[in-house]
């Protein structure tokens, strides 16, 4: 059981609530740490479904979800922005926020799972994980990207269908075309980036390929279930829906269960 306070520290829920809380101005978070804080608790919570699908460690689980953004918050407090290539790479900076707390005494973990939360952590957030993780490392390395992957479609979803698209996304053209370079990427290479991303279009695209990324079934399963690939096949502009029909043909191709 690791979610317990020790006279070494506080256990990673409480902790987490008190990390977030020093965020807030007067009393307040800023709206956008709300985002992240309310991303966070459902990435947790998404972490312990696939973990327990899979027969694997909730409570471990829970907390690489709960920690992996941590590095959002004093992003966002020191830079204004959560584009990393315009200020720093959240990964790298929420390993040393927990590094800092471990190293404090403000947090405490089992100590088998120090490394491979810091790590899991670190990579949350890179094209690929490293060749070589393994064991605990690798699973919760691999858990949170696709925990956090249902929760970003998710997001985006409701927030294109609220009309604030631009402002989850404020550096995007409008909906309506997709850019010829981020075709060609996916004709060329397969695997998208961020590079060429220009339109609001071009996002939901670039989401889809995600699903070649997913490690684990029960992600696959939760997203065809919530209809959020299918969604984005449907807003795509015509350039782009053979591409996305294909995609979901690969995700339902990789379950045993139908869907
Ligand atoms: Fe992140």
């Amino acid at each position: 059981m690791i979610g317990k306070n020790t006279e070494r520290g506080k256990d990673f829920r409480a902790w987490f609530s008190s990390f977030v809380r020093s965020f807030e101005e007067n009393g307040e978070l800023p709206p956008l740490l709300k985002v992240k804080r309310e991303h966070s608790l459902r990435v947790a919570a998404l972490s312990r479904i696939i973990a327990d699908d899979l027969g694997e460690d909730a409570e471990e689980a829970e907390a690489v979800g709960l920690l992996h953004d941590v590095g959002r918050f004093p992003q966002h407090r020191d830079y204004g922005t959560f584009y990393d290539a315009l200020s720093i790479d959240h990964g790298e900076l929420g390993q040393s926020v927990i590094e800092e707390a471990l190293s404090q005494g403000d947090l405490c973990l089992p100590a088998p799972l120090e490394a491979p939360l810091l790590t899991a952590i670190r990579h949350h957030n890179n094209l690929a994980l490293p060749e070589g993780l393994q064991g605990t490392t690798r699973f919760l390395a691999a858990l949170v990207r696709d925990a956090d992957k249902i929760d970003v479609f998710q997001v985006v979803r409701e927030w294109f269908e609220a009309g604030r698209a631009s402002e989850l996304l404020p550096r995007l053209e409008p909906e309506g075309r997709l850019s010829p370079e981020l075709q060609e990427e996916r004709t060329r290479q397969g695997r998208l980036t961020h590079r060429h991303v220009r339109t609001l279009s071009d996002f939901l695209f670039l989401q889809l390929s995600w699903v070649d990324d997913v490690n684990f079934t029960p992600t696959l399963e939760i997203l065809l279930k919530r209809g959020n690939l299918a969604w984005i096949a449907d807003r795509l502009p015509e350039e782009g829906h053979s591409a996305a029909r294909q995609a979901i043909e690969r995700a339902r191709s990789r379950i045993p269960r139908a869907i």
